[in-house]
């Protein structure tokens, strides 16, 4: 389905998110075993998708992809080059990371690179007062 062309309401939407999410678990990704709760059975998976959560932890993307079958995928989206961002009155910190890192650091822990891109170019993209990143990358990865 094309998600930009969906009319059903943000009620329907919601309901069926909400029926297809079957655990939330809490976790620190910058530990080797990320899940805090001991009862907690890590299991492997086919496919990872992070958003804007990497930059916030750093050293920690090795932790989530040992949690990825081998010939599973890694979907990540985050921002570059950000050093904190605000939410209200809070400024959190955050890693200040390049493509050239991300390229690095995934090829280094096992995974061929599908895809990476930036989504804007360098002049179209403007900071704003919650964040001073400079662009927002999406990576597309293969565990080998
Ligand atoms: C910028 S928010 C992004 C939240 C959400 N994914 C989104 O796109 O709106 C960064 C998230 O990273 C989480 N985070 C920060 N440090 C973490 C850690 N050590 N382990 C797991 N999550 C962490 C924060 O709790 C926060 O929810």
């Amino acid at each position: 389905m094309d998600l930009a062309d969906d009319r059903r309401s943000t009620g329907v939407r919601e309901e069926e998110v909400r029926s297809k999410v079957k655990a939330i678990h809490h976790i620190d990704v910058r530990k080797e075993n990320i899940f805090l709760e001991p009862s907690c059975n890590p299991l492997l998976h086919d496919v990872i998708t992070t958003c804007f959560c990497c930059e916030s932890a750093s050293q920690s993307i090795k932790n989530v992809a040992n949690l990825l079958k081998s010939g599973g995928y890694l979907c990540m989206f985050g921002v570059l080059e950000q050093n904190s961002y605000r939410v209200r009155n809070f400024q959190f910190p955050s890693v200040n990371v390049k493509t050239e890192d991300i390229q690095s650091t995934i090829t280094e822990i096992g995974f061929e690179i599908l895809e990476l891109k930036t989504l804007f170019n360098d002049e179209e993209f403007t900071s704003n007062t919650l964040t001073d990143s400079k662009n927002i990358y999406a990576l597309f990865a293969k565990k080998l």
